[in-house]
């Protein structure tokens, strides 16, 4: 009796590992060993890492590391509450300040990660009358935003600023209390980019709310880096420091007014912990250096363009992609896991991308660059693909 009913409460969980298992989408975590920005060690073999979002190399970089023993000796390793209670260090205006200043916004402020800020800023902002318009390829975490927002949601065609225009038109004379266009500049599965003026032109025309994820653009992108967000006239900016900035936490770019706001009314500021002083230290360094990353943006860009004509060449569909972000599209879900398998045998590592991530038949391999990685480690991507071609 006991046992039938333990079954039953956790039958859904043996159903869920059945279903993933027939669709080979049962995932499971490795240990992973980082040895530089670039090369990983799996299980006792190192791999040329092309999964890495670590755009700059900043991960490794040693100051970054310097500065977040600084602010541990300095400030301890927990902030110990939120910020609103006693975690707000006096490091916070300092880098907050620092980096409203480089995004060339009024104000900024630091949040946990990038999930954490986009599922609850914009329910703060939308209320249950509101009207999201979210691009079609928006990340999950900005779709799981717009969920928790609990009201309505309207996808525009990826990218297409006409049939956004057009969801304004047929929406502005609804009621909505407030209408949002929700969109990444870098997208993070096909590497294009989102039109910024087009954008900002529509929401100035239609008096609506631009929120922008400018998560994959931060550090590589715009004025000293700093985003392709960076001088436009955008309500409310979202990034991250997990990506090109080596670390961890998000932040927000926006007016002081949005900023007071969000410290009152974001869930995901006021209920978390401050984010530990460490993290803080190494949001600081590479605030520091980012800025005067321009010979290693351009050596990102030159590896991009490389790989990008070297698979064009070879007959290979890279998609939109314009950035570091380069998917090569396979079809079936099923081919793209075997050529990442084979990728991984013979010491690449470039992760499969498929369904529910992406939609049914374009499943894909995706490469993110690196500015650490040479001429020499992209001719052997090259290489082996051509040799899982050949043999197939
Ligand atoms: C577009 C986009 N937004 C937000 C996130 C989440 O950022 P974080 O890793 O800081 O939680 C990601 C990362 O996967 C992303 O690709």
């Amino acid at each position: 009796m006991v046992n039938d009913q333990h079954n039953d409460k956790f039958g859904f969980i043996d159903a869920e590992f059945d279903r993933r298992n027939a669709t080979r989408q049962l995932r499971e975590l490795r240990n992973v060993l980082p040895l530089n920005g670039i090369e990983i060690n799996i299980n006792g073999r190192t791999m040329l890492n092309f999964c890495s979002n670590d755009y700059l190399g900043l991960s490794m970089h040693p100051l970054l590391q310097e500065r977040s023993i600084e602010f541990i000796h300095k400030y301890g390793s927990g902030a110990t509450a939120s910020r609103l209670i006693c975690g707000n260090y006096d490091f916070y205006e300092q880098v907050e300040n620092k980096l409203a200043q480089l995004k060339q916004v009024e104000s900024a402020l630091v949040l946990s990660s990038g999930f954490q800020a986009n599922i609850s800023v914009i329910p703060a902002l939308a209320d249950r009358n509101s009207l999201i318009l979210s691009d079609q390829l928006n990340h999950n975490s900005l779709i799981q935003g717009a969920r928790l927002a609990r009201c309505k949601v309207a996808v525009y065609r990826h990218n297409d600023l006409s049939h956004l225009a057009q969801l304004l038109k047929q929406n502005a004379d609804k009621g909505f209390s407030r209408i949002f266009i929700v969109t990444e500049s870098v997208f993070s599965m096909d590497g294009d980019v989102a039109d910024m003026e087009g954008l900002v032109e529509l929401a100035k025309q239609f008096n609506v709310f631009l929120i922008v994820d400018d998560a994959h653009a931060t550090g590589v992108f715009g004025h000293k880096g700093m985003g392709l967000t960076c001088g436009h006239d955008i309500d409310l900016v979202i990034g991250t420091f997990g990506k090109a900035g080596g670390s961890f936490g998000a932040y927000l770019a926006c007016s002081k007014k949005l900023r007071i706001y969000m410290i009152n009314c974001c869930s995901g500021l006021i209920y978390t912990t401050a984010l530990p002083p460490s993290v803080l230290g190494a949001i600081d360094a590479a605030l520091d250096l980012i800025p005067a990353m321009d010979a290693q943006r351009k050596t990102l860009h030159a590896n991009a363009e490389y790989l990008r004509q070297s698979l064009h060449e070879k007959g290979w569909q890279t998609g939109s992609s314009s950035t570091q972000i380069i998917p090569i599209m396979i079809g079936k879900a099923a081919d793209a896991l075997e050529l990442s398998k084979w990728l991984e045998e013979n010491g690449i590592l470039i992760s499969a991308i498929r369904p529910p991530t992406v939609p049914e038949g374009s499943s894909r391999i995706r490469l993110s660059l690196s500015a650490l990685h040479t001429r020499n480690h992209i001719d052997r991507v090259i290489d082996v693909l051509e040799k899982w071609r050949s043999n197939k």
